[in-house]
């Protein structure tokens, strides 16, 4: 039985949960991060001893000390942080208000920033870690649609880049991962409006991907296995071409 501890954010539904579910199978211990849809988190623990749910808002300090403690309790030390939990909002550039960009910014930025401060000096200690963050084609290319859902993306890159530089000498790796587009509720209206082929024109590989596709990745990276590469991101978009 492996003793890694993994938390995943955002593990109810759509990408998390394919992540968490992967790395249950490769033996983890993983704890289900959840903000409202607990029994969907409680879904995917087959077994008591692979896992447990966990509430946590990543926009809140408070909430994810207090996720982070339980797990620890619980399951032992985080060695496995996956920062995945994110929201989308499709709104035109001028009329995002500086609210709208602080929740954006809070969830999908500093949200990582959160997990990742409080199971760093543990991982530091301990001399072993892995932490991948969720980040997005958008993040590199920009946006048309969600420029502050972009904008947070592209600081998860830098921010894998910083905590690389300073951390993969003390056996923590970082790494992001960028999926294109992929069936989630986070799509579904996208992929709704537009049901022509037209959408998938400009993936190579033709089609949007699978949660599953993304997670298969994600468990490289968490994985021994993948000791010599930190400060990466990794795409997962189906072949998609990127600009500058
Ligand atoms: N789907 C795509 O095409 C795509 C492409 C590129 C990148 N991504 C990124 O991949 C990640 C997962 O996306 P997804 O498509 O799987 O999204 P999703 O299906 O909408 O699921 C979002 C998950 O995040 C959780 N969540 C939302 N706000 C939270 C908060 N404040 N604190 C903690 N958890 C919160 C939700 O929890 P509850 O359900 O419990 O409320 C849910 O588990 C996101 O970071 C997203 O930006 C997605």
């Amino acid at each position: 039985m492996s003793n890694r501890v993994a938390l995943v954010t955002g593990a109810s539904r759509g990408i998390g949960r394919a992540i968490a579910i992967a790395l249950m199978e490769n033996d983890y211990h993983v704890a289900v991060g959840y903000q409202n849809n607990k029994e969907l988190a409680c879904e995917i623990i087959t077994q008591p001893h692979t896992g447990i749910p966990i509430q946590l808002d990543v926009s809140s300090q408070q909430s994810v000390e207090t996720a982070i403690h339980a797990t620890e309790n619980e399951l032992g030390p985080i060695d496995t942080l996956v920062n995945n939990a994110g929201i989308s909002q499709v709104k035109p550039f001028l009329e995002i208000s500086d609210a709208e960009w602080e929740h954006m910014l809070s969830v999908n930025l500093l949200g990582a920033v959160r997990c990742a401060r409080h199971v760093i000096p543990g991982m530091v200690d301990r001399g072993f870690g892995r932490i991948v963050n969720i980040s997005s084609v958008g993040g590199q290319w920009g946006g048309l649609y969600q420029v502050h859902y972009a904008a947070a993306k592209a600081g998860l890159i830098n921010f894998t880049k910083s905590l690389a530089k300073i951390y993969s000498r003390s056996g923590v790796c970082c790494n992001c991962v960028a999926p294109g587009l992929i069936q989630t509720d986070m799509i579904a209206d996208e992929l709704d409006e537009k049901k022509s082929d037209k959408l998938f024109e400009d993936i190579p590989v033709g089609r949007v991907g699978t949660p599953d596709e993304v997670a298969s990745t994600v468990v490289y990276l968490c994985s021994k296995q993948s000791s010599y590469i930190s400060g990466q991101t990794l795409n997962v978009n189906g072949g998609t071409y990127l600009l500058g």
